[in-house]
Parts: C-alpha cells; sequence; structure tokens
C-alpha cells in the first residue's frame, strides 16, 4: 500500500505561498515567508505524535499531564541548500530537534541527484526522521535522500516539501511507497528544464538572492 500524500490546505499557508510564487517578491520577503510556513507544516506534521502523561505540579494541583512520548528527540532532515529555509521555520517551532543534512546537487543535463555531504546523528536508528526540501519536482533530490537515509535506517521517515509536481510525486511513490509525502500545494506539471509550472522558480536561488 502507498503512504498517503497529505495537502496541507490551511487558508495562512496558502496566502503566504501566493506571497512567496510572486517575482516581485524581495528575496528577504521570501526568506521570512518560508520560515513562517515552515512553522505553520511543522505544526500539521506533527499532528500524530504520540503523547505520554506525567504527574507534575502547577501552583495549584497536582495533575496528569501530556507530553511528548518519544525518549529521543525527532531529527529533520534538510536536502541542501534550500531546505534549510524551511528547517529555520520548524526549528523554531520545536527547537529541541536534532539536524541532519543531506548535499545534493542536481546535474543541470539529467536533472539526477549528485550527494556531495551527508551528517545526521549517530543513534538516527533510535530516532524519527522528517526530511524538508522545498521543491518536490522531479523527484530525483528526494528519492536519492530517502535512498541514503534508510541506509542508516532510522525509526521512521516523513517527507515534507512546500511544492509538488505530479511527476514528482509519482516518481517518489514508486521508489518510496512507504514514505508519506506533506506538501502545502501540488502544481500543474515540471516544463523541460525540471521548474515546476507555475511553481515560484528556483527556491535556492530566490532565498539566497543568487539569481
Ligand atoms: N527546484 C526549484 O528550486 N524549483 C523548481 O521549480 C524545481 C526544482
Amino acid at each position: 500500500m502507498t503512504a498517503k500524500v497529505t495537502v496541507i490546505e490551511h487558508p495562512l499557508i496558502q496566502h503566504k505561498l501566493t506571497l512567496m510564487r510572486q517575482t516581485q517578491t524581495s528575496t528577504g520577503k521570501f526568506r521570512q515567508l518560508l520560515k513562517e510556513i515552515g512553522m505553520l507544516l511543522a505544526y500539521e506534521v506533527t499532528r500524530d505524535l504520540p503523547l505520554k502523561y506525567e504527574l507534575i505540579e502547577t501552583p495549584i494541583a497536582q495533575m496528569n499531564a501530556p507530553m511528548l512520548a518519544a525518549s529521543k528527540k525527532m531529527v529533520i532532515v534538510s536536502i541542501m541548500r534550500a531546505g534549510q529555509g524551511l528547517l529555520d521555520g520548524i526549528l523554531e517551532l520545536i527547537p529541541s530537534a536534532r539536524v541532519g543534512h543531506i548535499g545534493l546537487y542536481r546535474d543541470p543535463t539529467t536533472h539526477m541527484a549528485i550527494e556531495y555531504y551527508f551528517k545526521v546523528p549517530l543513534d538516527i536508528e533510535q530516532r524519527d526522521v522528517l526530511i524538508v526540501d522545498p521543491m518536490l519536482a522531479t523527484g530525483n533530490s528526494a528519492v536519492a535522500a530517502v535512498d541514503r537515509l534508510k541506509e542508516v535506517n532510522p525509526k521512521s521517515i516523513k517527507f515534507l516539501c512546500l511544492l509538488a509536481a505530479p511527476e514528482g510525486i509519482e516518481h517518489f511513490q514508486q521508489q518510496h511507497p512507504d514514505v508519506p509525502i506533506y506538501t502545502a500545494a501540488i502544481d500543474e506539471r515540471l516544463d523541460d528544464r525540471g521548474y515546476i509550472v507555475p511553481g515560484l522558480g528556483d527556491a535556492g536561488d530566490r532565498l539566497y538572492g543568487t539569481m
């Protein structure tokens, strides 16, 4: 069975995404919006985190109060470089999360993902992983990132992006049917350069002003 694709349609996310898509949005504003959306997406993606109950004391009384059950903090793995923009927002909401990085670049001709960096916590086998990259376009980077993560055997893997193309979702699900995808929108298609249409352009360039 193929894991779900969840489109997070919260009005605040949709409004901010529209601002990000617009050509006239500045680098600083784009970065700020991606961070804010990162926070909002993290809220939705972590909805199913299990809780445990612990006896605590408030100034008034004792109570059995809910706390996150996982003994090991989750790991957010950013696909560099655009993943950093989403990561920053997620860490605002989950400051104790651990962080991993995968450096992948896209070969301009073949669009294949080439790895140049990989660093994750040593005890990743005991942790849940959320991989983040704003754009799920061809799906090559996302597939390569999950391939690599599966080699180190984390407890679970989810994939979070801002925008997805139908082609990328299909490719990802063929390779990793067990990994759920979370996205703020599914756009129409890819163009012949592998860009999402209508999309928002090159997320890394817009995030760092390297256009
Ligand atoms: N990567 C981007 O940054 N933008 C796209 O449209 C596709 C891949």
